[in-house]
């Protein structure tokens, strides 16, 4: 493993070790995840926009970013997860499980859950969509405006408590056992793997649709940067475009440095998920986790080319160009979470050793997920309107 660093970023780079890759997240998957997802009445397939004028500006072949910021209306991609994984659960208590419905039912199973905000927003919506209620724990410092989001989007209580994103997890598996309620996390651990394979499932869907529009196109992607809190997304995602496109796709994670799990992982090499401790701080709450989720750290410990771990300041950059592009480019609304890959492309497109490192030249077409949309509205506009927007 190599280590390349500026004040802004550390890579780690490694060769993929060519394993096997489970058909959980295989065209077979994303089909039965994308087809129940076309069936849901808020269904739209999210935009995958070109940035034509930035990718020249930084002498790359092209660089698509899939907005999904419009995802069921979300603001963010994660209810594609809670809603495949409720639906499957639910599938099971009757003919009419797992189907939309009008009204509440209280002869169906309540749900609860962890989150920083996008996720819990998703299992609430979910819930309520197929008529059962969710309840909702939040880490310290959560945003009001999510937690709001979330009693909006349908649950029954949204608590902003005083725990790290970890221990907000334990309390759910807590309440859970005591009122008899499911825990649809999106994360797993030993003994608790088959709800979050669900929900990395249900992400299978925006990675299908972005390959069936790239493949229309023409432009298979060179590289795919993800951003990762636990890593279910960016663990999943890569499976299945790894086995699309085969072991040349290039897979590279980012994560904020405060809490960096699965570089930190990584960097141990013994190959073993570890956890980061304390209370980080960063601006990226999707990605402030402190645990690699189980099912999905193998994946990203053998597929992935490099691990990047990097500072806030990449988020803003990534924001601010998403909101005021270059030339002819479509602006995207993407917050803090959403934009590091972009900003992450940026800083490494332009430096000569990450560039080289990264294998990045004129012919490399970069596939971006802009995960979210503006979550915390009041943090966006500060962010891209602020002093140094361009
Ligand atoms: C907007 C956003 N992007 C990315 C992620 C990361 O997903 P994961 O925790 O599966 O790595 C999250 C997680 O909550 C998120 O909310």
């Amino acid at each position: 493993m190599r280590m390349t660093e500026t004040d802004k970023i550390r890579l780690l780079l490694q060769k993929s070790v060519p394993t096997a890759l489970s058909s959980s997240w295989g065209e077979a998957a994303a089909g039965a995840a994308l087809a129940f997802h076309r069936a849901l009445p808020a269904y739209a397939e999210t935009a995958l926009v070109p940035l034509s004028a930035l990718a020249r500006s930084l002498d790359l072949g092209g660089i698509y970013v899939k907005d999904e910021s419009t995802r069921f209306g979300l603001n963010a991609f994660k209810g594609l997860g809670g809603s495949f994984a409720i639906h499957t659960i639910l599938e099971k208590t009757g003919p009419k499980g797992g189907c939309p419905q009008t009204a509440i039912s209280p002869a169906l199973p309540e749900f609860v859950t962890a989150t920083d905000g996008n996720h819990g927003k998703g299992v609430a919506w979910a819930a309520a969509l197929f008529g059962s209620k969710a309840h909702v724990y939040m880490p310290r410092g959560s945003a009001e405006a999510r937690r709001q989001a979330i009693l909006d989007a349908g649950a029954a209580e949204a608590v902003i408590t005083d725990l790290n994103y970890d221990g907000a997890v334990a309390l759910a598996d807590r309440q859970a056992k005591e009122h008899g309620w499911i825990l649809v996390q999106d994360t797993s651990w030993d003994g608790y793997e088959e709800i979050p394979a669900r929900i990395v499932q249900g992400y299978l869907t925006l990675a299908a649709e972005a390959a069936a529009v790239l493949d229309a196109q023409g432009t298979p992607p060179t590289h795919v940067f993800l951003q990762a809190g636990v890593g279910a997304m960016a663990g999943g995602v890569a499976a299945y475009l790894r086995q699309h496109y085969g072991p040349s796709l290039k897979v590279v994670t980012v994560e904020p440095e405060e809490a960096a799990c699965l570089f930190t992982s990584w960097q141990a090499g013994d190959g073993l998920p570890h956890t980061v401790g304390g209370h980080p701080q960063t601006i990226m709450a999707g990605l402030n986790c402190g645990t690699p989720c189980g099912v999905t750290w193998p994946v990203l410990r053998d597929q992935c080319f490099g691990m990047a771990a990097v500072s806030d300041d990449l988020t803003r950059a990534g924001m601010r160009r998403y909101a005021h592009p270059l030339g002819d480019d479509r602006p995207v609304v993407s917050g803090e979470s959403g934009a590091v890959t972009l900003g992450f492309l940026m800083a490494a497109a332009s430096d000569p050793v990450l560039r080289r490192a990264l294998g990045l030249d004129a012919s490399s077409r970069i596939l971006l997920i802009s995960t979210e949309g503006d979550t915390d509205p009041e943090m966006y506009r500060r962010i891209v309107d602020g002093p140094s927007a361009p």
